[in-house]
């Protein structure tokens, strides 16, 4: 299981966007929080965005959708550069042919499940999916306090993986940080998002690798 740091632009200067992408070289992809002020409380940025970070970076994106009616705009941020898009199943109409499409247009395709989201219900469609995103605080804001309460969940989301024999990644994103992310690692994850602990570092590409170390990498 190789360990992979995501760190989240939420947390970066939005008007040096290329330049934060660079702090950060030597990461694995670069979380992109797509937040529409309907499903979160939150608004942030779109396709456009996305577009052009795709073309000022060579680290792949890793685009967290937490908007409504991902089934209509996923391929769109597909398009638009993204390496990997995550909706959130709790606002997928279809997820079944959202992850297909995702995928037969040459992205890996991600379902992120909120925290009060079991993973249970969705064990039959982990073979349709590249990556499952498990959030560690409620999605909306960077900064917020790690959920502790979601390490069983991760175990048995990892324990699922394993039972079938998947080649599933297991992202947790929120409030990870080095205080939060050997706990994560042992339950399990092995794709590590991380916003305020790298952006609020003095030195972001250090941050990347004493987090890379922890994890046990
Ligand atoms: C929260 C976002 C996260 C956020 C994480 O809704 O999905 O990706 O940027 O920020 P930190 O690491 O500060 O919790
Ligand atoms: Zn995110």
């Amino acid at each position: 299981m190789a360990v992979q740091i995501n760190p989240s632009i939420l947390s970066a200067d939005f008007a040096r966007l290329a330049d934060e992408a660079k702090a950060v070289e030597g990461a694995d992809w670069l979380h992109v929080d797509v937040m529409d002020n309907h499903f979160v409380p939150n608004l942030t940025l779109g396709v456009p965005v996305v577009e052009s970070l795709s073309r000022a970076t060579d680290t792949p994106l890793d685009c967290h959708l937490m908007i409504a009616d991902p089934d209509r705009w996923a391929p769109r941020f597909v398009e638009a550069g993204a390496g990997s898009v995550t909706f959130h199943v709790e606002a997928a109409a279809a997820p079944v042919r959202l992850a297909r499409e995702i995928r037969a247009q040459g992205a890996r395709a991600s379902m992120a499940l909120k925290p009060a989201t079991p993973i249970e219900p969705y064990e039959d469609l982990l073979p349709e999916l590249d990556m499952l995103l498990i959030m560690t605080v409620e999605p909306g804001f960077g900064g917020q306090a790690f959920l502790d309460i979601m390490l069983p969940k991760i175990r048995r989301t990892r324990e699922l993986i394993s039972k079938h024999g998947l080649e599933l990644w297991l992202q947790v994103d929120g409030g990870v940080s080095e205080s939060t992310i050997e706990r994560c690692a042992e339950a399990g994850a092995d794709v590590f998002v991380a916003g305020s602990a790298v952006y609020g570092a003095d030195d972001p590409a250090a941050a990347v690798r004493a987090l890379r170390e922890k994890a046990g990498a």
